[in-house]
């Protein structure tokens, strides 16, 4: 026998629980705990007589009890009902026959298949505590809650939100990982391996107060003289996190746009009036591991600083810029969707379902769609966005656009971004270089006039 108990409180529930199978006991344990929490006392065994024997010395002491089939003998079974008596018992058994079997016995127990133990369980306590058998179990309000995808949760470095799961169909909310914790998929996979959705989740007054916050500590990081971009990086990083949660949660709410301008302004007061693009390649090294939030700022400062170099200097194109690199990839929950460049990569993924190749397909114009949603946003952000994946040749995506019909500036969008993925994938990179060795891929429509003007820009000029 095996006592644990958490600290005593006025309403107790002692529960008995009898398995040979730690996956069975910790899975009861998890179920209740939600519930009863400090209040909770388990008492497990491993073997029917001594479980029998516990019930025969001691009448009337719990609320529940819950035991597998362990292939005793009949009568043993039904003598351990029979000294349960009122008690509400669950039996878990491998063999459908067995319920038959119990349901003549004097005080039947609930049945589960223990095949259907995890989607059961939540269900038949709860049914137990309807009909007034066991105190009050699950019931809580789950408007606040929103559902959260392993992408969404693991883009969060540390945890901008404390992670629950739910029990049952109409579960309560458990509590899983504080805000702050710094997790891994292996730890998910341990509650959920398959990733399947509405299993994690989020209360979505916590990700609009983690929205706020950080609007707040953006706002006093802005009056710092100078901003160090190490700093600004780090915030970029946390803001753009926090608001593609809101955003896949809640959609584009007048306060994730808030964060999204303030962040924008950040980095470009981070960025200076005149940013050198070796400067900038040089200061700003690939991170590992967070290709999601990171390539965004890195795409930001990286367009800015190759706009710098041909002339086109306004703050106004700048911040139509900036922005578009914080928007252009906020639909995409993970780094793997993020990093397909063209529709061809595709091919050397067959992991990804149907809907993570819609999700890639659809991004341009959803990003689009979100830039329509603020009030006072410049036009041309837009068609940045759609345009984010058309090729010079082309053959990008979502429309196969003509290079000739890409506007200026998402040309030159699209090639920091190929610039900064070189980046990732060569932190020394070398940009003359880069366009030198590329210089084929861009000999057509705005890309070859863009080309020539970092060939030969105008500060350079006689
Ligand atoms: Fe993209
Ligand atoms: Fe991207």
């Amino acid at each position: 026998m095996n006592m644990d108990a958490q600290p005593s409180s006025p309403v107790e529930i002692k529960v008995l629980i009898l398995t040979k199978d730690t996956k069975i006991e910790q899975h009861v344990k998890f179920v209740l705990k939600h519930s009863y929490w400090n209040n909770l006392v388990t008492i497990t065994f491993e073997d029917l007589s001594e479980a029998a024997d516990h019930l025969e010395q001691n009448p009337n002491q719990l609320q529940l009890i819950i035991f597998e089939h362990l292939s005793s003998s009949l009568s043993l079974l039904k003598t351990f009902l029979a000294l349960a008596q009122e008690t509400p018992a669950i039996m878990i058994a491998s063999e459908p026959k067995l319920q038959e079997t119990v349901r003549s016995f004097e005080f039947p127990p609930a049945f589960i298949h223990r095949n259907e133990l995890e989607q059961k369980l939540s269900e038949v306590v709860q049914s137990l505590a309807k009909d007034g058998k066991i105190p009050p179990f699950g019931e809580t309000d789950d408007r606040d809650y929103v559902p959260m995808s392993h992408g969404s949760i693991l883009q969060n470095r540390p945890l901008n939100f404390d992670l629950y799961v739910r029990l049952g169909g109409e579960g309560r909310f458990i509590k899983i990982f504080n805000q702050s914790s710094v997790i891994e998929l292996a730890d998910l996979e341990k509650y959920n391996k398959t990733n399947s959705p509405r299993f994690f989740f989020a209360k979505q007054s916590q990700l609009l107060s983690a929205n706020q916050e950080q609007l707040k500590r953006l706002e006093s990081l802005q009056k710092q003289q100078p901003l160090p971009l190490q700093e600004a990086r780090k915030e970029y990083d946390t803001s753009a996190s926090i608001v593609r949660d809101v955003v896949n949660q809640l959609g584009f709410t007048p306060e994730a746009q808030a964060l999204a301008k303030s962040c924008v302004s950040m980095s470009l007061k981070a960025l200076g009036t005149k940013p050198k693009l070796a400067v900038i390649l040089r200061d700003l090294k690939r991170k590992e591991g967070d290709y999601l939030v990171n390539h965004s700022f890195m795409l930001g400062q990286v367009a800015c600083a190759l706009a710098q170099k041909i002339g086109w200097t306004s703050t106004k194109t700048f911040f139509r810029l900036s922005l578009a690199a914080f928007l252009h990839d906020i639909s995409l929950d993970r780094e793997d969707l993020a990093k397909i460049e063209t529709l061809e990569e595709v091919k050397d993924h067959p992991e990804f379902s149907s809907i993570d190749l819609l999700n890639i397909k659809l991004h341009p114009i959803k990003s689009a769609d979100y830039s329509r949603q603020f009030s006072e946003i410049p036009s041309d952000v837009d068609t940045i966005l759609i345009q984010h994946h058309e090729r010079p040749d082309g053959e990008g995506f979502p429309k196969k656009l003509s290079s000739k019909l890409v506007s200026p500036l998402s040309a030159l969008f699209i090639m920091a971004h190929d610039l900064v993925n070189q980046m990732y994938k060569e932190p020394e990179t070398n940009a003359d270089l880069f366009f030198l060795v590329n210089s084929e891929r861009y000999q057509s429509g705005q890309f070859r006039k863009i080309l020539l003007a970092l060939r030969d820009p105008p500060a350079t000029k006689k």
